[in-house]
C-alpha cells in the first residue's frame, strides 16, 4: 500500500545515472509538449505572485521524477515542495536525482485514495498545489475528490495550478478544433518523422536497464492506472464544475496555447 514514507533515493542509482533518465524524460515529456517550459515558467511565476511570501509549501501532484518541482526550486530557493506521485520508478529516480535538492521531498501517495494528503505529514496548510501533465489520468469522480480534498488541504486564499492538456468542447467546439489543429500542425512541422524518443520508448528503455531493475520491478507489482484516453478529466468544463463544487472561489485559464493551458483556482480567503 502506498504510504508517505521512503524518502531514501535509491543506493544502486548515482545521481548522475539518475539525472541522465530525467533528462531523457523531459526530451520525450517536451517532444509531445512544445510549450512545456514556457508553461513551466508561466505556472512558477504565478505561485512568486500568488504565494505572498518568499518561503511557500507547495505540492507538486502527479511530479513524476520532479522536473516541475526543481525548475520551482531554482527560482524559488526558500520554497518547501512535497513532490507526490504513485509510480515507484519515477519516484526512485526523483529521489536519486535531486537528493541534495534543499527544500525537496517526495511522496508516495496514490491522488485517487481518500485522505491521501495525511500522509504527507505537512506542518502547516500549502500555500499552493500544482501539477502538470497529470491530472487528466484520473476518473472524473476521482477528480473531483481530489478537488474536495484539496479545498480542505490549501491554506485560505491559496492556489490550485494545473498545467494540462484541457479542451473546450462543450462551450467552444470551433476554437477547441482550431486549438487541436494548431499543435497538431505545430508537431508536424518540428517532427516530420516522428518523435526521436516516444513516451513508449522511454519507459521500454528503462525497464531494459539493469540498473534500475528494483525501481521497475515495484512498478509491476503497483501499476497506476491511467485514463490518458478519451478522459473526462482532459475536458476544461469537468475541472471548472469539479472546482467549484468543491468551493473553490474564482477558476480560470493564467496562460494559454491552444488547448494546453494553465488553470488557476483560488481557495476563498478565511
Ligand atoms: C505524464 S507524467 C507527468 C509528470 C510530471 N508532472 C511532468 O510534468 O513531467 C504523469 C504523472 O502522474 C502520475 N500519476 C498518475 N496517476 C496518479 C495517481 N493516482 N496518484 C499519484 N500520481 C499519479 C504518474 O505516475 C506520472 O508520474
Amino acid at each position: 500500500m502506498p504510504g508517505a514514507g521512503g524518502q531514501t533515493a535509491p543506493r544502486s542509482i548515482s545521481p548522475a545515472v539518475a539525472r541522465a533518465w530525467v533528462d531523457r524524460w523531459d526530451a520525450q515529456q517536451q517532444d509531445y509538449l512544445p510549450d512545456r517550459e514556457d508553461r513551466f515558467t508561466a505556472l512558477i511565476d504565478a505561485v512568486e505572485a500568488g504565494a505572498d511570501r518568499p518561503d511557500p509549501l507547495v505540492l507538486d501532484l502527479g511530479c513524476g521524477p520532479g522536473s516541475l518541482a526543481v525548475r520551482l526550486l531554482r527560482r524559488i530557493p526558500g520554497a518547501t515542495v512535497v513532490a507526490v506521485d504513485a509510480d515507484p520508478l519515477t519516484l526512485g529516480l526523483g529521489r536519486a536525482a535531486w537528493a541534495q535538492v534543499p527544500g525537496l521531498r517526495f511522496a508516495d501517495a496514490d491522488l485517487r485514495a481518500p485522505g491521501w494528503s495525511a500522509g504527507l505529514r505537512l506542518d502547516r496548510k500549502p500555500d499552493a498545489a500544482v501539477s502538470t501533465t497529470a491530472l487528466h489520468w484520473l476518473t472524473g469522480p476521482a477528480l473531483a475528490a481530489l478537488y474536495a480534498e484539496l479545498a480542505t488541504v490549501l491554506r485560505p486564499g491559496g492556489l490550485l495550478l494545473n498545467g494540462d492538456h484541457m479542451v473546450d468542447d462543450d462551450s467552444q467546439p470551433t476554437l477547441a478544433r482550431l486549438g487541436r489543429a494548431l499543435i497538431e500542425r505545430e508537431e508536424r512541422r518540428r517532427f516530420p518523422d516522428g518523435h526521436p524518443e516516444t513516451w513508449t520508448d522511454w519507459w521500454q528503455s528503462a525497464a531494459a536497464d539493469p540498473v534500475l531493475a528494483p525501481l521497475v520491478a515495484a512498478r509491476e507489482a503497483r501499476r497506476v492506472d491511467s485514463e490518458h484516453h478519451g478522459s473526462p478529466a482532459s475536458r476544461l468544463q469537468v475541472h471548472v464544475a469539479a472546482l467549484r463544487s468543491a468551493g473553490f472561489a474564482e477558476v480560470g485559464t493564467l496562460w494559454q496555447r491552444g488547448e494546453n493551458r494553465l488553470l488557476c483556482a483560488v481557495r476563498p480567503a478565511a
